[in-house]
């Protein structure tokens, strides 16, 4: 039987909304996960019901899930207005007398997508693994996957993820749903000794090495961390700017103009740091305390930037990338002959 996840958040904003109990403050964090603005864990904390946090305390460590979905948040980054989820791995597996149990895996997501930074990955030696999904406002349907087969003496190499025993392709921008099937051509006959199970997920670029022992260890693992983008509403930043009162980005934060949709997305100015989407959040990087500065000599920190300065004596912009300090050109020294033979 083929059983599918699905961690649907299709329909998040027709749920009633976790309350904040009375006079309690915000959640700052959940287990590891700091929970910062637009995600909050109750009503007032957050910007909008998409971006609640749901912090099951009742298992001992406290888990955040994403809304009122199962799928749990493992980390967060209003700078890159990111959000890290741990997706479920699926699995196909067999022994010598056929298949012994598979899972797919599947999600789908109302206004969040899945970053093109992940990318999804396949491991067996006999294993075809397709997923299908929808992207876009529109929700258009496409299909893709890759094939990996192989037998004990293939060289397999640790570390390269390049069709022996392990394959990937890249993941398209727009994603808001996926669902993953695996399959194999010989039911892993003669291979199910070192390679039983096939297995399919996306996975955050850098955040998975394809070696030999992934054949044993993915039976323990069941999920992989994936990234998933978001912005606020609906808006452009031209139509968004226009409604102050709800309009997110202020002080020292900007409507970010790299990003064109949907929705929009807020970003420190050049200089500062904090969370752009809390206004006042951003507050000027001391870049000379820090060292990420350039300067020769002296360094001043500055609203948003810094000054270099050079000694007394030298002159220039005191920036290693400019012209650096030089020394002035010292007075000639005059050499007086004096005519001892007059
Ligand atoms: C939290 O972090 C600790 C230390 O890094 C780790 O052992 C633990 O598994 C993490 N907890 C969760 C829920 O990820
Ligand atoms: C919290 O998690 C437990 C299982 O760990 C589950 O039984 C319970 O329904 C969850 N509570 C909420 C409010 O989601
Ligand atoms: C969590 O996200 C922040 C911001 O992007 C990043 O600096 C940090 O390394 C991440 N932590 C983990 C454990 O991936
Ligand atoms: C294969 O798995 C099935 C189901 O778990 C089991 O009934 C059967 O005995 C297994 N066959 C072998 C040869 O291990
Ligand atoms: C995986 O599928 C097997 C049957 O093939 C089922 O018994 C098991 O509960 C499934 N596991 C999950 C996590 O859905
Ligand atoms: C989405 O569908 C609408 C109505 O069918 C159409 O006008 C629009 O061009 C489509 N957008 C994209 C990106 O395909
Ligand atoms: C790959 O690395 C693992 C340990 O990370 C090692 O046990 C295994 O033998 C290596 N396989 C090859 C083919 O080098
Ligand atoms: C499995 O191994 C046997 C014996 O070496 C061979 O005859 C057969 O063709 C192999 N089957 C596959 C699917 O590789
Ligand atoms: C993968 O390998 C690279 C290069 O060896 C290393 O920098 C990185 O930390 C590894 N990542 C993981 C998740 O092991
Ligand atoms: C964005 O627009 C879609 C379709 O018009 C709507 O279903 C959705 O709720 C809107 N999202 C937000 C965050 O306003
Ligand atoms: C920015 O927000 C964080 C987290 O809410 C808070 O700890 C910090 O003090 C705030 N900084 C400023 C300058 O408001």
């Amino acid at each position: 039987m083929h059983i599918q996840l699905v961690l649907a958040l299709l329909s998040i904003a027709t749920f009633g909304v976790a309350s904040a109990q009375e006079g309690q403050p915000c959640l700052s964090s959940c287990g590891n996960v700091t929970i910062t603005f637009p995600f909050g864990s109750g009503e007032g904390c957050y910007h909008s019901p998409d971006f609640l946090v749901t912090c099951n305390q009742s298992s001992g460590e406290p888990v955040p899930y994403f809304g009122e979905s199962t799928i749990v948040i493992s980390n967060m980054s209003t700078s890159k207005s990111e959000v890290e989820v741990l997706a479920v791995v699926a699995r196909d597996c067999y022994n010598s007398s056929g298949r012994v149990r598979r899972n797919g895996s599947s999600l789908g997501l109302r206004d969040f997508r899945i970053s093109a930074k992940n990318k999804f990955v396949a491991i067996g030696c006999d294993t075809q693994a397709y997923f299908s999904g929808r992207r876009g406002i529109n929700r258009s349907f496409y299909g893709t996957g890759c094939i990996s087969r192989c037998g004990r003496d293939s060289l397999i190499t640790n570390g390269s993820c390049s069709g022996v025993g392990c394959c990937d392709v890249a993941v398209p921008q727009e994603m808001r749903s996926f669902e993953i099937e695996l399959s194999s051509y010989n039911n892993h006959v003669n291979i199910t000794e070192f390679n039983p199970c096939s297995y399919g997920f996306f996975v955050e670029e850098g955040k998975f090495n394809f070696s030999t022992t992934n054949f044993r260890d993915f039976e323990s693992i069941q999920k992989m961390p994936m990234l998933l983008d978001w912005a606020i509403g609906n808006s452009t930043c031209d139509i968004a700017t226009e409604d102050m009162d709800s309009f997110l980005c202020k002080g020292n934060s900007e409507c970010d103009p790299d990003y064109s949709g949907p929705g929009y997305r807020c970003r420190c100015h050049e200089g500062y740091e904090g969370n752009p989407y809390v206004a006042n959040n951003c507050t000027n990087i001391n870049e000379c305390e820090r060292g990420t500065h350039d300067c020769e000599h002296e360094c001043v920190d500055t609203q948003g930037s810094y000054e270099c300065y050079c000694p007394k004596g030298y002159s220039g912009d005191g920036h290693k990338q400019g012209t650096g300090c030089i020394e002035d050109q010292s007075y000639p020294i005059k050499i007086v002959v004096v005519d001892i033979f007059s």
